[in-house]
């Protein structure tokens, strides 16, 4: 997607550790203008899935994935990190380890809100070992609910989550694809890059 590709080249900021920082417009202020785009264009992938609920994780997952539902007239479910006062009932939960962090979380999401008869298209921000995906996959088999594909901002696909989502047999659509950070230049899947 040429308009995120353009916005990462412009704002996008390369750290120590293959971290890409994009506070400008994604993981601190939000430009939503730009998560409606990427609505729009996940909408579109998806189309013809007849689609009944997106699946998302806290926090910066949300803001594609509201825009996706808002496009698609579908409710939006994100599972939660912290265990909740408000979480009373029945929970489906996984783990999910943070290479990043090194940190082990369990995220969890409420039985009522899943459930067999749905089609969940799995939404976030950034894909990088695939280990957020990954629980969230978990998630949907416990409810026995069809995924019927992930869809991604920003895949660095020089990391293992894209083979990991298409091991598992999914369909992954991923907006921007990173190639690789080197010399601190984002370069981008099929050459384009600064
Ligand atoms: P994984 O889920 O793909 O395995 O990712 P990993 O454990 O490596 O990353 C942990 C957190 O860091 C996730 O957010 C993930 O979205 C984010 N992340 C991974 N790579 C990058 C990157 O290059 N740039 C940025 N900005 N984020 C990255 P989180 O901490 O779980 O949640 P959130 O509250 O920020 O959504
Ligand atoms: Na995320
Ligand atoms: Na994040």
């Amino acid at each position: 997607m040429k308009l995120l590709e353009d916005r990462i080249l412009e704002d996008g900021i390369v750290l120590p550790g293959n971290v890409l920082k994009v506070n400008q417009f994604l993981n601190h202020q939000i430009d939503p203008e730009l998560m409606y785009a990427i609505g729009k264009e996940f909408a579109r992938l998806y189309n013809e899935e007849k689609i009944t609920k997106i699946l998302t994780i806290e926090a910066s997952g949300i803001a594609p994935a509201i825009m996706t539902g808002l496009i698609l007239h579908v409710p939006v479910l994100f599972a939660r990190k912290q265990k909740s006062v408000t979480m009373q009932n029945a929970l489906f939960t996984a783990e999910v380890y943070s290479y990043t962090k090194k940190t082990k979380n369990r995220v969890a999401v409420d039985q009522k809100f899943l459930h067999k008869t749905d089609r969940v298209l799995i939404i976030d921000d950034f894909l990088a070992n695939g280990q957020a995906v990954n629980g969230l996959l978990n998630i949907c088999e416990q409810a026995q609910a069809e995924v019927v594909g992930v869809g991604i901002a920003i895949e660095k696909s020089f990391q293992d989550g894209a083979r990991l989502i298409k091991d598992r047999g999914v369909r992954l659509e991923s907006l921007a694809r990173i190639a690789s950070f080197d010399d601190n230049q984002v370069r981008f899947v099929g050459g384009k890059g600064l």
